[in-house]
């Protein structure tokens, strides 16, 4: 397509594409006690210049796995609601300990520093000062991980329309966080293949991979619980403690300055829902990476892209 005629189908598209664009984004939320800055800025795809994709020059096949890595399709995970509005959803196991390990031998030559998308441009801020990694979607481990949470979001996507979008890790080490930001963009972006159609990230899956450390919390501070504690005093609200992993504490909780906070645990992942049904953005999916103590956390950001229509 030439440059002329993207521009003319663009304008034909544009009339029904202005309808999920542009709004601002701060509505009045009866804002919590927020101390944080909240950024206007959403996570880039792209920690390095686009498009990224596994250099296969540097390669050493004698040094790879013995055993190729096999897809286990029957993998099962574990599901609890925590919010549904916005809809946030807890899975347990989401990522096999066998994945987690490859997926960080994938990645471990890519980190690089995190950026962010600010005023259209990608740059390296203050308010996010973890690494990222591109992930290869012609790896096996990824395939088979976007291949799950693609089943997971059943009609959310239109085959043949919609994508999973690349994959990315961001470590955090001691003092590193990523301040209050949100994960759709401002304003929808082109779609990489040249074609006249916008997407934006109409969910965020947040998978831990490694969580040897302390502090970390992932801070959704608009979040809300399903249901308040009940007069027993059960605090199933704030995440099962799970027998397998002999967890002393719950894997959420109420966070002292508003919302929930949800403890970094390797294999588990915070699903939740970016944008409205009309297509614009959910500012309650608003959160924060907060600091971490000591050690180091690694997480894996999986964002489906929506693509918007224009009838
Ligand atoms: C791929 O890696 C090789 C070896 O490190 C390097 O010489 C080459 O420039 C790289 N290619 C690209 C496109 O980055
Ligand atoms: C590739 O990896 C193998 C096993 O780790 C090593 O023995 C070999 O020297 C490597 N080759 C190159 C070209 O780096
Ligand atoms: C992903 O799913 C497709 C369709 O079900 C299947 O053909 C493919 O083998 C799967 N890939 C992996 C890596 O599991
Ligand atoms: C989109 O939906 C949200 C939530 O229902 C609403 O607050 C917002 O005003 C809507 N925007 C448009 C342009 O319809």
């Amino acid at each position: 397509m030439t440059g002329t005629s993207i521009a003319k189908a663009a304008g034909i598209w544009a009339g029904g594409l202005l309808l999920g664009l542009g709004l601002p984004y701060l509505p009045n939320l009866t804002s919590p006690r927020l101390t944080s800055f909240i950024g206007d800025f959403p996570i880039p795809d792209y920690p390095f210049a686009f498009p990224f994709f596994k250099n296969h020059t540097n390669l050493n096949t004698t040094s790879a796995p013995e055993t190729p890595f096999v897809c286990d399709t029957s993998h099962t995970y574990r599901t609890e609601l925590v919010s549904l509005e916005p809809l946030i959803i807890y899975i347990h196991d989401l990522i096999t300990p066998a994945e987690i390990t490859s997926l960080l031998e994938t990645a471990e030559p890519k980190f690089a520093p995190s950026q962010v998308t600010k005023h259209g441009r990608q740059q390296q801020t203050s308010d996010r000062t973890s690494s990222s990694a591109g992930l290869p979607r012609d790896d096996p481990t990824v395939m088979c991980v976007l291949n799950r949470t693609r089943t997971f979001l059943g009609t959310m996507l239109r085959d043949g329309w919609d994508e999973m979008g690349p994959p990315q890790l961001v470590r955090y080490s001691s003092g590193q966080r990523f301040n209050v930001h949100h994960d759709w963009f401002d304003s929808p972006q082109w779609a990489p293949d040249g074609s006249p159609r916008k997407w934006n990230r109409v969910a965020s899956f947040f998978a831990i991979l490694e969580d040897t450390c302390t502090g970390g919390e992932t801070h959704f501070p608009f979040a809300k619980p399903i249901s308040s504690s009940s007069p027993l005093g059960e605090v199933m609200w704030q995440g099962a403690v799970t027998e397998e992993k002999q967890e002393a504490k719950p894997l959420w909780r109420k966070h002292e300055d508003g919302g929930l906070a949800f403890r970094p645990v390797a294999g588990n992942a915070i699903f939740w829902v970016n944008l409205h049904a009309n297509g614009t953005g959910d500012p309650r999916t608003n959160h924060a990476g907060l600091p971490l103590e000591t050690g180091r956390k690694t997480a894996m950001n999986i964002w489906p892209r929506q693509y918007y229509t224009y009838d």
